[in-house]
């Protein structure tokens, strides 16, 4: 059996959580492979929103299995606040949520790290999410971190060390904090973490498909985000990619089938670094009130701007997508014209492939294109689309060269349209 991908092609935010959701009762297993509680993954049915950071978005279908993967970092403490705030709202969970004694924990220190290191950089902050991320990832590859599995086993004296380790950092760049606190409620998310089933999640996933059982990868953030491959070094700690599945899971690359690659009809971005195709005109200023587009985690504004054509071909290559899923659609819908960035303008020539350098002097290169100026929400079929909408996903599909199999027209499970269901 294989392993569907789905993951974010732009800087992340793109209706991912809305999307894992829908297609859950698909699937046997939901597995999250990267990122933590950086991620903030909203899903909306029977009048209840929920926002996920950790915890997969395949937790509402039914019974199914969802694993927190290797490749995950876990802040114990807001695991706890989330997973119980689930239970108190009727989902259980320790039955169901399989967690990996191989994923890194991020400890309260690597939270004031990320923060003194943001201090630091001044005005060449990355605007991270001040979850400790960075630090925790940094930890794992210089082979200091502490895993899940660790506490288990002689834990305090393991965590003794990395704290201590982490304050001489904290002192040396003259950071003041109050770890007290925080360090009281991570020691009770590390309680209520031991209720859980700890396991080599790469043994169960593996001896799940085995046994002919279908699983659906969820990512975070987006591949404009990759640490490799995302707009560096304004990017998130980790793989966003589709390979990213392979190692943040333990899975064989060819076991990896289709690969849905996830993106908004126009663009947004939380965080510094450069956006080629950011609005800072009314139009922007639109886009945003309609599209609500104020961060899941942090409440931020996202910065927004037309989609661009050339940051998507790029993703899709990256993660070999075989299948795109159109958000947020109903955004739009007022809009009398749609731009789309077809090519890029350096120094006056202009270019369709992605650039080494996307931080000054790119001049994005626009089509325009009639808008469909219809309330698209209530839409249950494509045999609804206007003839102006069916164009711009004609003109998409045409410019990415892989078919648009799903259509969202509101943040609800409801509203969301499957295309080519006959195949
Ligand atoms: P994720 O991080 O990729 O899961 O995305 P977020 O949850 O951070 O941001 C997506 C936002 O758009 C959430 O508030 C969703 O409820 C909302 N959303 C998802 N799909 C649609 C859609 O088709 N239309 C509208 N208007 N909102 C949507
Ligand atoms: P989901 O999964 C949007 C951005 C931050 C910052 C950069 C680094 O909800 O799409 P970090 O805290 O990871 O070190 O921050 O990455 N970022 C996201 N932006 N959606 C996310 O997740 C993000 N996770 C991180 O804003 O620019
Ligand atoms: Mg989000």
């Amino acid at each position: 059996m294989k392993v569907d991908v789905l993951l974010g092609l732009q800087w992340g935010d793109e209706g991912k959580g809305k999307v894992v959701d829908v297609l859950t009762p698909r699937y046997d297993v939901v597995a999250r492979f990267q990122g933590g509680p950086n991620a903030g993954h909203t899903l909306e049915f029977a009048g209840q929103k929920y926002v996920l950071r950790s915890i997969p978005s395949g937790i509402f279908q039914g019974d199914k299995i969802n694993i927190i993967g290797n490749g995950v970092v876990l802040d114990p403490a807001l695991f706890k606040a989330e997973a119980e705030a689930l239970e108190v709202a009727g989902h259980q969970l320790k039955e169901r949520l399989h967690i990996s004694r191989k994923a890194h924990l991020i400890l309260p220190t690597h939270r004031l790290l990320d923060a003194a290191y943001e201090a630091a950089k001044g005005d060449a902050r990355v605007g991270t999410t001040g979850k400790g991320i960075g630090p925790a990832y940094t930890d794992k590859i210089s082979r200091n971190g502490l895993r899940v599995g660790d506490i288990l086993h002689r834990f305090e004296e393991k965590y003794e060390q990395v704290r201590s380790r982490h304050e001489m950092i904290l002192k040396g760049l003259n950071y003041s904090y109050d770890l007290q606190e925080m360090e009281q409620a991570w020691f009770e998310g590390i309680n209520y973490l031991r209720q859980f089933h700890l396991v080599d999640t790469e043994h169960e996933i593996n001896n799940l498909l085995n046994e002919e059982k279908s699983v659906l990868c969820e990512g975070a953030q987006g591949t404009m985000l990759d640490i490799d491959f995302g707009s560096y070094p304004y990017v998130t700690s980790s793989n966003t990619i589709c390979a990213g599945a392979c190692t943040g899971l333990g899975l064989a690359p060819h076991k990896i089938g289709e690969v849905y690659g996830i993106f908004k009809a126009y663009c947004t971005r939380v965080g510094a670094g450069p956006f080629p195709t950011e609005l800072f005109d009314k139009i922007g200023d639109r886009i945003c009130t309609l599209g609500h587009e104020f961060g899941s985690v942090t409440g931020r504004k996202r910065r927004c701007g037309w989609i661009d054509l050339v940051a998507l071909k790029y993703s899709i290559m990256i993660n070999g997508v075989t299948k795109l899923i159109m958000m947020k659609s109903d955004v739009l819908d007022t809009f009398d014209t749609i731009k789309a960035c077809v090519a890029y303008r350096i120094n006056g020539e202009d270019i369709t492939y992605f650039p080494y350098n996307i931080e000054e002097g790119v001049q994005p290169v626009y089509v325009e294109l009639p808008g469909w100026q219809t309330d698209m929400t209530r839409m249950q079929s494509e045999n609804e689309f206007l003839e102006e909408f069916n164009a711009y996903l004609s003109f998409l599909e045409e410019q990415l060269g892989v078919p648009i199999c799903i259509v969202s027209v509101g943040p609800d499970r409801a509203q969301t349209i499957e295309r080519y269901t006959e195949e």
